[in-house]
């Protein structure tokens, strides 16, 4: 018996249109499109479960503070987090992209990292695996935090190299510039609220179920 409903935590656009499916397959259907309606939490045909609409960036935020139950999430997103209070239980499988660092086409030789005397300047959102990727290899390199459009960076001189998601490589591309090293692979995770696991278990396992056939079900495969 589940007395308040469960919030599940999303964004809109690339995240929500790969979730969709997923949740079909555990009985779940949105009532409202969040590309068109200002609403921020959304019915679906389960009185019981409700999709709350945010940034990506802020899912494992609310998820932490248990303003919502549930998540879903890039990998990339949960590093920078930190992942803390947060638990992990599925690996959603859903838009995948590699973590990477690249620079100017042809740049290879200009950057080599063993060169004394210059510290590189990379510009990325993501500050923590940045820097903890750079340390790990020994170089110490100055992080310039970027929101969005990182491809722009070298192009002007703002940077040497960035550190963004790569998926068929088209944006790096079309701004002359080339993938240099691989960081990590990236898909979007399902985390959940510690208290929400404890709490609401029946229902929380039962979606965990539902979605992990979902996962693992070939027609919900892109
Ligand atoms: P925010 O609005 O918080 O800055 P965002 O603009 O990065 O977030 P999306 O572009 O919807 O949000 O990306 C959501 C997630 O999808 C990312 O965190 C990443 O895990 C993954 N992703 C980003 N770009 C791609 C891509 N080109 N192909 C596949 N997956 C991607
Ligand atoms: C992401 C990322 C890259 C692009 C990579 O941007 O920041 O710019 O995808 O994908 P590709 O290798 O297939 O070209 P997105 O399209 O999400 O736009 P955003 O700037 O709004 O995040």
């Amino acid at each position: 018996m589940i007395d308040t409903p469960i919030k599940i935590a999303l964004s809109k656009g690339r995240i929500f249109a790969e979730t969709l499916p997923l949740l079909a397959h555990a009985g779940i259907v949105p009532v409202d499109d969040p590309e068109t309606s200002r609403k921020l939490v959304l019915d679906t045909n389960n009185e019981h479960i409700k999709l709350v609409i945010i940034r990506a960036s802020d899912v494992p935020t609310y998820v932490q503070y248990g303003a919502a139950d549930l998540g879903i999430a890039g990998k990339d997103v949960l590093m920078e987090h930190g992942g803390n209070d947060l638990y992990e239980p599925l690996d959603l499988k859903i838009a995948q992209c590699r973590l990477m660092v690249a620079g100017p086409v042809n740049c290879e030789n200009d950057l080599s990292y063993t060169r004394t005397g210059k510290r590189l300047k990379i510009a990325t959102k993501y500050i923590d695996s940045t820097r903890r990727y750079f340390a790990e290899k020994g170089i110490q390199v100055e992080i310039i935090k970027l929101y969005g459009s990182m491809e722009l960076a070298p192009l002007v001189g703002l940077a040497d190299l960035i550190v963004d998601v790569v998926d068929t490589g088209n944006t790096l591309k079309a701004n002359g510039l080339a993938p240099l090293e691989h960081i990590t692979d990236i898909s979007s995770r399902l985390v959940v609220n510690k208290a929400s696991m404890k709490m609401k278990h029946e229902a929380v396992n039962q979606l965990i179920n539902n979605l992990d056939e979902a996962v693992n079900n070939p027609e919900n495969r892109a």
